[in-house]
């Protein structure tokens, strides 16, 4: 079968290389991809933007493609799903009011609170007085955050009230229109990603990815520099508890207000000390960094998956694992989170035999890699542990380099 994945992220390249590991899967296209799936055998880009609907049918029915996966929030929380699925073409990925989920924090919140999945006490505000005014009630460290899709940059844990009152300003002077202060949680993250066709949920194995740019899980948030799974955190009494505490209460609510929410449903978690998984946040997809390290140890086809989520088929199918452990290092563009060069050349990237370089922010220009993005590269390495992944990982990080790369030497830190 051939299918189309939509986006241009390390999540898609890690997408197309495990859909291109199955024996039923003979083409992928890439709507755009970039410069590490256009260098991916049997996969070809398409100058396709993620946004452009017509564009995306017109290839599918061009190269006769079977199936289309989209990686990203934003063309799902435009509603291309609906648009694939009125036109009779099999899509993964939830329909627009589902991705709701990770659109609007607020809409998340009544969702938790309706389907009473535990989460943190918030409120909304849509000035900066009333929101002050709970800061100074409330006090720190507190939570500000920007209602709105903002690629993981939109939320700034406040661990004083000044600096609670300063975001407050700084997101309002953003294009931010709606801020939630939320309640500070204590524990560790975990991201468990499940499949679900609306009925039955599959979760796959728990990872942490690491949020903070620096090491020491210090400086400011991004979209993630790096991955380990599956997480030790998340014992089998964790999972079991993610799943009948926060999953199916999320999809039979979800089921409630009349949403058929077929593809990923992505949880980030606060494990409080006692084991109580806490919701963060909802995704409507793929993780990244996270797929970076699941995918890789997910024995059961990719397009099996996937295709029974479209097709309701879902409790058919089991999930296998490989043994062992993942972890992916982000190598990114010095600068990142905040102003970085793009368009440097990449070298090193054929000396990468123990691992696997997933291109994230890379065009392909005269057949040079070049950078392209802040996150340029996630490479992952597979190891019988996590001390064995983590030693192969940076081995093989080492070879490649570009000018002002920057990644952090810590990742996996947690799991040794
Ligand atoms: P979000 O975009 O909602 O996932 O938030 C980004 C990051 O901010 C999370 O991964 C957490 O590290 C942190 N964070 C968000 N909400 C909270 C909270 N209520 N308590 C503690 N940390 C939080
Ligand atoms: N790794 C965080 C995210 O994908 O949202």
């Amino acid at each position: 079968m051939k299918v189309l994945v939509v986006g241009s992220g390390g999540r898609e390249h890690a997408i197309a290389w495990t859909l291109l590991n199955s024996p039923n899967v003979t083409q992928v296209f890439c709507a755009p991809g970039n410069g590490g799936t256009a260098t991916l055998e049997n996969c070809q880009n398409l100058t396709i933007s993620v946004d452009d609907f017509a564009g995306i049918v017109q290839a599918v029915t061009t190269h006769q493609i079977d199936l289309v996966a989209v990686g990203p929030e934003v063309p799902l929380s435009m509603g291309i799903a609906d648009y694939l699925q009125e036109r009779n073409i099999s899509v993964f990925g939830p329909v627009k009011a589902g991705a709701e989920i990770e659109a609007s924090k607020t809409w998340a919140k009544d969702l938790m609170i309706e389907g009473k999945i535990p989460t943190a006490k918030a409120a909304t505000f849509q000035d900066a007085n009333s929101a002050k005014n709970y800061i100074n009630q409330e006090g720190a460290p507190i939570v500000i955050k920007a209602d709105g899709l903002a690629a993981g940059k939109g939320v700034i844990v406040a661990m004083t009230q000044a600096e609670a009152l300063a975001a407050v300003d700084e997101l309002f002077n953003q294009k931010f229109e709606t801020l939630v202060i939320e309640e500070f949680l204590v524990g560790e993250e975990a991201s468990v990603l499940a499949f679900t066709d609306g009925k039955t949920i599959l979760p796959l194995v728990a990872a942490q990815d690491h949020k903070r740019v620096g090491e020491g899980d210090t400086g400011k948030n991004t979209g993630g520099m790096g991955a380990y799974a599956p997480a030790p955190l998340v014992t089998p009494e964790i999972s079991q508890r993610i799943k009948t505490e926060v999953l199916e209460p999320a999809i039979a609510t979800l089921n409630k207000r009349g949403i058929d929410y077929r593809g990923i449903l992505y949880a980030g978690l606060m494990i409080t000390p006692e084991g109580k998984p806490n919701v963060v946040e909802f995704n409507c997809r793929f993780g990244d960094p996270e797929t970076q390290v699941v995918l890789p140890l997910l024995a059961t086809p990719l397009d099996e998956l996937m295709l029974a989520c479209v097709n309701q088929t879902l409790d058919q199918v089991e999930l296998q694992w490989r043994d062992g452990s993942a972890v992916c290092v982000v190598a990114a563009a010095g600068g990142y989170p905040d102003a970085y060069a793009k368009g440097k050349q990449i070298k090193g990237l054929d000396q990468v035999t123990e691992a696997i370089a997933f291109h994230a922010g890379t065009k392909l220009v005269d057949q040079q890699v070049v950078t392209n993005g802040g996150r340029v590269l996630g490479i992952t390495a597979l190891g019988a542990d996590f001390q064995e992944a983590i030693a192969k990982v940076y081995t093989e990080v080492e070879k490649v380099n570009f000018e002002q790369m920057y990644y952090r030497r810590d990742i996996g830190h947690r799991a040794r």
